[in-house]
């Protein structure tokens, strides 16, 4: 049983499809994980949450060039099959240019795990073995801090989980078990 319009299969397909960089479809699969762990925990609709985890940077190598772009572009690719409230969440992860503006727990923690891939992937790197499994949750809340660390990385956005309902510790624990849980996908 599918929540959303789209099977994960032809979901895959469509990111293999338009996101032809590795390491981008390997973000898309981290937030997808994330997205699955928050919605079980919610009790949200896992298949969609990890839907729209997975096919929100859809537009994301078309748009390079054109940044007031990016999620409104993957909003009309995906409009005949996805819901609103999952549209809305893409359109929004990237509200400081789109100006969609983030409202439902969907938008806020579709925002806050996207960017906290990026925090745990770059603690992953900073091990001699680079790899997830040594990571802890305090690993990657005292880098939340040294704004030096993955400067690319924005906090504010991650600080988002609150809206979500979710403090930060609870936030990270979710997220980095649930990276762990596709640790071989991810190569990490
Ligand atoms: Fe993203």
């Amino acid at each position: 049983m599918t929540g959303s319009g789209i099977s994960r299969e032809k979901a895959v397909e469509l990111l293999e499809d338009k996101v032809p960089t590795v390491n981008l479809r390997k973000h898309c699969l981290a937030t997808e994980a994330i997205m699955r762990a928050l919605a079980r925990r919610l009790g949200e609709d896992e298949e969609l949450w990890g839907i729209t985890g997975l096919l929100h940077d859809l537009d994301y190598e078309t748009t390079s060039d054109r940044p007031d772009r990016h999620g409104l572009a993957a909003a009309e690719m995906l409009r005949d099959r996805l819901p609103e409230e999952s549209l809305h969440a893409i359109k929004a992860h990237n509200a400081e240019h789109t100006g969609v503006e983030r409202s439902s727990k969907l938008d806020h923690l579709l925002a806050a795990s996207e960017s906290l891939t990026g925090l745990i992937v770059a603690t992953a790197l900073v091990y001699p073995g680079k790899k997830l499994e040594p990571v802890k949750v305090r690993s990657i809340t005292k880098r939340m801090g040294k704004s030096g660390f993955a400067r690319s990385v924005n906090r504010d956005n991650i600080r988002e989980c609150v809206e979500g309902g979710f403090d930060l510790q609870e936030f990270v624990g979710i997220s980095l078990d649930a990276m762990k849980g596709i640790s071989e996908q991810l190569g990490l």
